[in-house]
């Protein structure tokens, strides 16, 4: 009987070394101990043995169930870690194939501008604000001293949407709606699209972009006016950059100026693009028209303020050296990339 067992056990043991798939050690597991296995057999047919060997017996095949199970547990084991590395071998990743190139976006131009005017009039304490760019005539034009019939309108080719609405000619409507809700000190600026009769050019759109600012205080002079557009010109070009007024005419503002810059590519030696000037001319701005302060509520007494406005294009084109503006909207990726920061 023992060597019944003991051969059982050894052939169960010899086959578990060989065993490589969980299949085959099933197979094992059920043939040897399982109910109708090989060790319960010896068990079953005890009622043969002579009974005070039973307990002898019984004790030779828990021995050798229990060496088969504890093989099965490694063999399970090895198995495991086979079956792992052989998963890990397939989803192995060849690192020395070519990867898809993945293109980068960058900032447009013009976004690059604004977020440094942004920077550069917030930081001097300006607040930003919004306007619509579908507008009432009264903001655009009558509130700006413009009223039917003036010449300034002709001088804005202006789309109407109707009588009474049209697409903003200009930011300036903008201080009118701040005015009109708003009491002083005001110190506020406005970034925005704004709408022309215009044939698209070098230097023309039909849309493009402003920036409108506007201060109003106790004692608010020309010389602080001079000191805001100084300090934006610096920050946006660096050192040496400064500005020289020259007198000009707007009807909200009074007196007025026409704001040159000195050219940012040859810093004022001049060149083919101030046209040998050293100058650049870029801004409107002046002191607000009392009569425009008194339309709007604001008591042109005990107040005054300065205003000026500026097209974005132009000042990113000095920028970055942009020499049609048409470039600016026709998003080829080609022109744009360059202006990865
Ligand atoms: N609104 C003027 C324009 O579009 C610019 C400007 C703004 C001038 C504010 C003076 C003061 O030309």
């Amino acid at each position: 009987m023992q060597d019944k067992i003991n051969e059982i056990r050894r052939r169960a043991l010899s086959e578990l070394v060989s065993v490589t798939d969980s299949k085959a050690l099933d197979d094992i597991r059920v043939r040897v101990l399982g109910k109708k296995g090989e060790l319960m057999g010896i068990l079953r047919s005890m009622g043969q043995v002579a009974a005070d060997m039973r307990p002898l017996i019984g004790s030779w095949v828990n021995e050798a169930r229990e060496n088969i199970e504890n093989a099965i547990a490694d063999a399970q084991k090895a198995i495991a870690a086979k079956e792992m590395q052989r998963r890990l071998e397939k989803e192995k990743i060849d690192v020395t194939l070519p990867v898809k190139e993945r293109s980068e976006g960058s900032l447009h131009p013009m976004s690059l501008v604004l977020e440094k005017l942004f920077d550069i009039f917030t930081g001097m304490g300006f607040e930003a604000v919004e306007g619509p760019e579908v507008e009432y005539d009264r903001y655009n034009f009558e509130l700006m001293n413009i009223p039917q019939n003036h010449p300034a309108r002709d001088a804005q080719d202006t789309f109407y949407v109707d009588d009474n609405i049209v697409l903003r000619t200009h930011t300036s409507p903008v201080q009118a709606r701040i005015m009109t809700t708003r009491k002083p000190p005001i110190r506020i600026v406005s970034f925005g699209r704004v709408y022309r009769a215009d044939e698209a050019d070098a230097t023309h759109s039909p849309v493009f972009h402003q920036l409108e600012g506007l201060v109003i205080d106790e004692n608010v002079s020309m010389g602080d006016l001079k000191g805001t557009l100084d300090t934006f010109a610096r920050r946006l070009y660096g050192e040496g950059v400064t500005t020289r007024f020259r007198p000009s005419f707007f009807p909200f503002t009074e007196p007025s100026a026409e704001v040159d810059l000195t050219c940012a590519a040859c810093r004022g030696k001049g060149c083919r693009i101030c046209k040998d000037t050293g100058w650049i001319e870029v801004l409107g701005s002046g002191m607000v028209n009392p009569k425009v302060l008194e339309m709007c509520g604001i008591d042109s007494k005990k107040y005054s303020g300065f205003a000026f406005g500026m097209g974005v294009e132009r000042l990113s084109n000095l920028k970055y050296n942009i020499t049609d503006m048409r470039n600016l909207y026709e998003n080829d990726v080609r022109f744009l990339k360059q202006f990865r920061t």
